[in-house]
């Protein structure tokens, strides 16, 4: 069974927000196969907060947040921005929700790398030089926009993900909502993600199971393991629980001294 973390507690919301701006009640989901990936699942994220989402393998980070712009739907309420995540509110959710998935070949769709990040400007109708200019903005916010007229799919994994994320800031959304999207950055690309996301006054659900970024960027961190959220706190305080982390397949990275032969 998994362990509930009592002393960690729920964070205090900033006073920003009266109303969350992710809301999910009671989420339960079993995939077809009949495997039952979320159990009761519950938490709230107010506007501008910045929420860390980790756990172990297989805790159910990408199909709670696939539930977040209704990719997926199971038994409990879901609510976006005061909308409830309903087949009538998807259009105006996915507009607001900006959603990078995991795998960056799931979003990238479209032979050039500016096909896929004018994608969805071209979708909710901007006109072309406004078309342009989110991408040329999105892809050098990400450090890539000498990649325009590059094809998708020859890209690096890195690469990749790095344009997966540009398609969703040319959308310029409310919320971002990002499935570990620092895995397969290099250094220098992680370095830039981090102060990118440190800077976007945006709401954030990032799952990641890098813990330094976590601790570097998030306040709040909410923590699940076996289709259930076990802690919801400060990052501060639950990553001092060594005992904590370990029983939940989480730690530090201890930092190295020197190399030894
Ligand atoms: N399409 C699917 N059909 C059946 N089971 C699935 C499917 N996708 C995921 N699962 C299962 O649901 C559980 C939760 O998976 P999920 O991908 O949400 O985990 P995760 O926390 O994102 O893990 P990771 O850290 O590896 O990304 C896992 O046991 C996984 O095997
Ligand atoms: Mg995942």
């Amino acid at each position: 069974m998994p362990i509930v973390h009592e002393d960690a507690g729920f964070v205090d919301r900033p006073s920003t927000s009266n109303q969350p701006t992710l809301e999910v009640t009671n989420l339960s989901f079993a995939y077809p196969d009949g495997h039952q990936a979320l159990f009761d699942v519950s938490l709230a994220i107010g506007a501008g907060e910045k929420v860390a989402l980790v756990g172990p393998n297989g805790a159910g980070k990408s199909t709670l947040m696939l539930h977040l712009n209704g990719l997926l739907s199971g038994d409990g309420t879901l609510a976006v921005a005061g909308l409830p995540i309903a087949k009538e509110n998807l259009p105006l959710i996915r507009s607001k929700v900006g959603m990078v998935f995991q795998n960056p070949d799931d979003q990238l769709f479209s032979p050039t790398v500016f096909d896929d990040v004018a994608f969805g400007p071209l979708h909710m109708g901007y006109p072309e030089d406004e078309v342009r200019q989110r991408v040329g903005k999105a892809l050098s916010q990400v450090g890539m926009a000498d990649f325009e007229q590059r094809l998708s799919h020859h890209l690096s994994i890195g690469q990749k993900k790095r344009v997966a994320i540009a398609t969703v800031l040319s959308m310029d959304p409310e919320i971002l909502v990002l499935d570990e999207p620092s895995a397969g950055l290099d250094p220098r690309a992680r370095r830039s993600l981090i102060n990118l996301l440190r800077e976007l006054p945006l709401t954030m659900l990032i799952s990641t199971h890098d813990m330094l970024l976590v601790q570097e960027l998030f306040p709040r961190m909410i923590v699940m393991d076996e289709g259930c959220v076990v802690a919801d706190g400060e990052t501060a305080v639950l990553l001092q629980d060594t005992q904590f982390l370990e029983a939940h397949g989480l730690e530090m990275p201890v930092p190295t001294v020197g190399h030894t032969r």
